[in-house]
């Protein structure tokens, strides 16, 4: 039974949530193995919108959903969500949800840090999402994490909080003349959302293998985009995860043999938030009518997304990097009413043509698109189903992004809506 991996081609909000929603219906479990409350996934089912940003989008599906060790979670903000989702009569239960026992839990520390740094670098900042997410994966690659595993253990816990708040601490006020946690506060609070969080906890890998075994397909949730990952993103302008489809494995404990396909997520135009490069940026009309008219609005910070054309520079390097053996064109209604629709396929760099993404950002902007033009259409897509239904220009662009990415498309959204959906070949069927 193949088992999938969902990744987003861009710098994230490519609508994977809704994809995996989608796809979900197939899938036995689905399992998110990196990042934390940094993602938003927007999900509109019979009308009704859900979002959320640590539980898998499988979980509206009634799927068993996991949360990986290659996670870091703000317990706060999962029970949260947990409540959230039971409030809309969504099973959340420790029988439908498991969580990794070796996943990082964000500290308050780690957002205070978060914000204090940002802070302090004015006009330099990244644009995080403020969650802490960078601070608890720096303490865990310093071995200075609190995970799951550790909110069993009373004792444990109280010890590892009070060493570590010690340096923390000293780092919050010296260095940012932030205010100081208190220990006793940390350790109450985390110790109720123990009470509520210990019965979800659980050995993943062993888990998952078991079901593989039995036969049981997994669809693997990424978060963020290819061009966020920490090691192959516009560094340092990026997420503190590798967001690429290796860490599939890794996020939460199995081998490559069992991942049998990759779908990479493509929105059919491009969007940023926060800062760093963005060649195909537009700074005009076109690129606010797209904002609004794709309400480009972030789904966890609320930040209006930076918008621009569909760049294949950077959805080729994601078809490398992730492996992808499919796409799916995501938004493709929003680009309606353009007279013209621009494709980047390569970059100008002083008279130099580049075909790949380079690393150093500062050749990234002297980097001019290099566009070419297509026929738009306007008439409504978001009732059709079926490929050979779209207008001729609709068809021809999307004949012209598998061209230039070498790579066919599987899927192709037309709408929010689960139904708004044209599948052409659902991998897990
Ligand atoms: P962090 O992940 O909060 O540390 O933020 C680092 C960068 O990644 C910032 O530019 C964020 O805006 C961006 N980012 C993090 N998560 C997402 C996401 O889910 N979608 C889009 N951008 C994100």
């Amino acid at each position: 039974m193949p088992n999938i991996v969902i990744i987003g081609t861009q710098w994230g909000d490519e609508g994977k949530g809704k994809i995996v929603d989608l796809l979900a219906e197939n899938a036995d479990i689905v399992a998110r193995f990196q990042g934390g409350n940094n993602a938003g996934h927007t999900m509109v089912v019979e009308g009704q919108k859900f979002i959320s940003h640590l539980v898998p989008s499988g979980i509206l599906q009634g799927k068993h959903c996991v949360i990986g060790n290659g996670l870091v979670v703000d317990p706060a903000v999962l029970l949260k969500e947990i409540d959230y989702l039971a409030e809309k009569g969504i099973n959340t239960g420790p029988d439908k949800l498991k969580i990794s026992e070796k996943a990082h839990l964000i500290m308050p520390y780690h957002k205070a840090i978060d914000n204090a740094r940002e802070q302090k670098k004015g006009d330099n900042k990244i644009g995080t999402t403020g969650r802490g997410i960078g601070p608890c994966y720096e303490d865990k690659a310093t071995r200075r994490g609190v995970r799951f595993v550790d909110l069993i253990d009373e004792t444990v816990f109280d010890e590892r909080v009070r060493t570590i708040l010690d340096e923390k601490n000293f780092y919050l006020k010296q260095y940012f003349n932030a205010p100081t946690i208190d220990p006793d506060q940390v350790i109450d609070e985390y110790k109720r959302y123990a009470e509520r969080l210990v019965p979800y906890v659980t050995n993943v890998s062993v888990e998952l293998d078991q079901a593989i075994h039995k036969g049981e397909q997994v669809l693997f949730e990424g978060a963020q985009g290819t061009h966020l990952d920490i090691d192959h993103g516009t560094y340092p302008f990026v997420t503190s995860s590798n967001t690429v489809s290796a860490n599939a494995c890794s996020g939460v404990g199995i081998g490559p043999r069992h991942i049998h396909g990759v779908l990479g997520i493509v929105k059919a135009y491009t969007t940023r938030v926060g800062a760093g490069p963005f060649p195909t940026e537009l700074f005009d009309a076109v690129g606010d009518a797209i904002q609004e008219k794709g309400a480009e609005f972030g789904a966890t910070t609320g930040r209006r997304r930076r918008c621009g054309w569909l760049d294949t520079v950077i959805v080729r390097n994601a078809v490398r990097l992730n492996g992808l053996t499919g796409l799916v064109i995501t938004k493709l209604d929003v680009l309606g009413g353009q007279e013209v629709i621009k494709v980047c396929n390569a970059y100008d760099y002083k008279g130099e043509t580049l075909s790949e993404f380079p690393t150093d950002l500062k050749i990234v902007a002297d980097c001019k698109p290099v566009y070419e033009s297509l026929p738009g259409w306007d008439e409504d897509i978001r009732d059709i189903r079926r490929r050979e239904d779209l207008p001729e220009n609709a068809r021809r662009y999307l004949a012209r992004v598998e061209e230039l990415t070498e790579t066919p498309i599987d899927i192709i959204s037309v709408g929010p809506g689960r139904q708004e959906t044209i599948v052409l070949n659902n991998p897990l069927t």
